[in-house]
């Protein structure tokens, strides 16, 4: 097999972006381009200004500064890209389908199907395609019967390919020290020296131990299996927070006394207002509709319910808080600190904060709005409505204090750190009274706004309801 020299990354998003950065920066013989049908998507992470980036990530600019135009372009040209790479990693969304057979519970694969297709009417010679998205087991076959039928608009006899799975382990907020130091890469395929040639781009900075060969479908289910364990400790940790409250026990104190046994370890064990992020619920749905498909129901049920749970921890926040502001939320107004589904991103898909947000809406109130990187058209888009009798009901505000101006709670949605050192002496005249703290990422210090009168409901906290 000749080596790998061009490759190109469909999809510019939040995994194809930092992942083509990272290769670019440890491959500087590489090419790599990245490509994408939304041309201010590629128009953004082409911005002189790195401010403008459509991805915020801790670390990703400084590396683009290094890369970008050198050995890392952006561009839309998806074709020509095709035609002259080596090697081809799809990196398209794959959401939850909306419509149809498979509704709300299996990926909907329409761009990963028009990824197939493009690349199968473009390439040329052989070619290695890399599924880089979390996608449904068995999706590889789905791309190997596309690619390899016959094209009409390629007259090159000679093309052929080989489709690995080489599944993103990244989580967002710490993207690049993840693909930077990567606790392992997992190369599926049924194709040796395909498989050889990607290891061969990793093991520029992977440690060879840490670079695993499997088959194709052993590959996609260790990315879905993966994520279905850390969403159920999740879970785990969540339905174990109501039962603090009830009894007066501390959740954070649990963790860490649980998180202590080196077998269970202490990672991923933080209470909170429900896992979001574009993949753990969609990776469980996926599991759960395998599983019945075929036939297993008692699997799919027990994955199931750590879906379920992840739904009540947000409904029953939401009940927690209508309780305490006597019932009635209608005239108002609500400070909502953080929109993102956790720090250091500006991705709010399904964070807990949309769900949160929606059911104080209905209820009448007013919110104001702030995140340190979610922008307002994207909070806008989040929380659109559907009845038009409704009126814009919330603001987004820059500056973090002015979110309390006659505010008559404050929700922590949010870890953000800036949270968590706010100066509650200031905000304290500017709010009506009784006022609310409601935190359910557990970041305020409860000495702090106990001693300043103000009222708290702290997640998990059994000595705070
Ligand atoms: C996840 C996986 O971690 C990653 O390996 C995979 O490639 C993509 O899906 P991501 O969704 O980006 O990554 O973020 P992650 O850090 O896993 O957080 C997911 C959600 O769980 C967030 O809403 C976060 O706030 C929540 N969470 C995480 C908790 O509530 N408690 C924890 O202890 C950890
Ligand atoms: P992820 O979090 O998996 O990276 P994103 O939604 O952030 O997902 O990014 C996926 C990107 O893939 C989007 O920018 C979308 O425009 C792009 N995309 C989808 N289908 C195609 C396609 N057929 N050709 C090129 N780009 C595509």
């Amino acid at each position: 097999m000749k080596p790998i020299k061009k490759i190109c990354c469909i999809g510019a998003g939040y995994v194809g972006g930092p992942t083509m950065a990272v290769i670019a920066k440890n491959c500087p013989n590489l090419e790599v381009e990245v490509v994408d049908i939304n041309e201010s998507r590629i128009k953004a992470w082409n911005d002189t200004n790195l401010d403008n980036l459509p991805v915020f990530e801790p670390g990703l600019s400084e590396i683009l500064k290094d890369v970008r135009n050198k050995n890392l372009t952006f561009s839309t040209n998806v074709e020509y890209s095709i035609k002259k790479s080596d090697m081809i990693f799809i990196s398209v969304n794959t959401p939850i389908k909306k419509k149809g057979m498979g509704a709300g519970q299996t990926s909907d694969l329409r761009w990963v199907e028009s990824c197939a297709r493009q690349i199968s009417q473009s390439a040329k010679g052989h070619t290695i395609v890399v599924e880089k998205s979390t996608l449904p087991v068995k999706t590889a076959q789905t791309i190997k019967e596309i690619l390899d039928s016959p094209s009409i608009n390629n007259s090159n006899e000679d093309r052929t390919f080989s489709v690995l799975s080489n599944p993103e382990f990244l989580a967002e907020g710490t993207a690049i020290s993840d693909l930077v130091n990567p606790d392992r890469v997992l190369i599926g395929g049924d194709d040796l020296e395909a498989m050889n040639a990607l290891k061969e781009i990793y093991i520029k900075w992977v440690p060879e131990s840490k670079i695993i060969f499997t088959n194709l479908w052993s590959s996609e289910l260790s990315k879905l299996s993966a994520n279905a364990f850390l969403a159920q400790r999740i879970s785990s940790i969540n339905s174990l927070s109501a039962i603090c409250e009830v009894t007066g026990a501390e959740i954070g104190d649990v963790s860490d006394a649980v998180g202590m046994d080196s077998r269970i370890g202490s990672k991923f064990l933080k209470a909170g207002p429900g896992f979001g992020g574009s993949c753990f619920k969609k990776d469980i749905l996926n599991l759960v509709y395998l599983s019945r498909f075929y036939g297993l129901n008692e699997v799919a049920d027990f994955w199931q319910e750590t879906v379920e749970i992840n739904s009540w921890q947000k409904t029953r926040i939401y009940k927690e808080i209508v309780a305490r502001l006597f019932g009635n939320l209608a005239d108002k107004k609500i400070a909502i600190l953080g929109f993102a589904f956790k720090e250091n991103t500006n991705d709010t898909r399904e964070s807990p904060a949309i769900d949160i947000c929606k059911n104080l809406l209905d209820e009448g109130a007013f919110l104001n709005i702030h995140d340190c990187k979610v922008n307002e058209e994207t909070i806008d888009k989040d929380l659109c409505r559907k009845k038009s009798s409704n009126r814009k009901m919330w603001a987004c505000k820059k500056d973090v204090y002015s979110v309390f101006e006659d505010a008559h709670a404050v929700i922590l949605m949010t870890e953000w750190s800036i949270y968590k050192t706010l100066d509650w002496e200031k905000i304290l005249p500017v709010v009506k009274q009784p006022f609310w703290v409601f935190d359910t990422r557990l970041i305020v210090n409860p000495k702090v706004i106990k001693n300043l009168g103000i009222n708290l409901w702290q997640l998990g906290n059994g000595m705070n309801q």
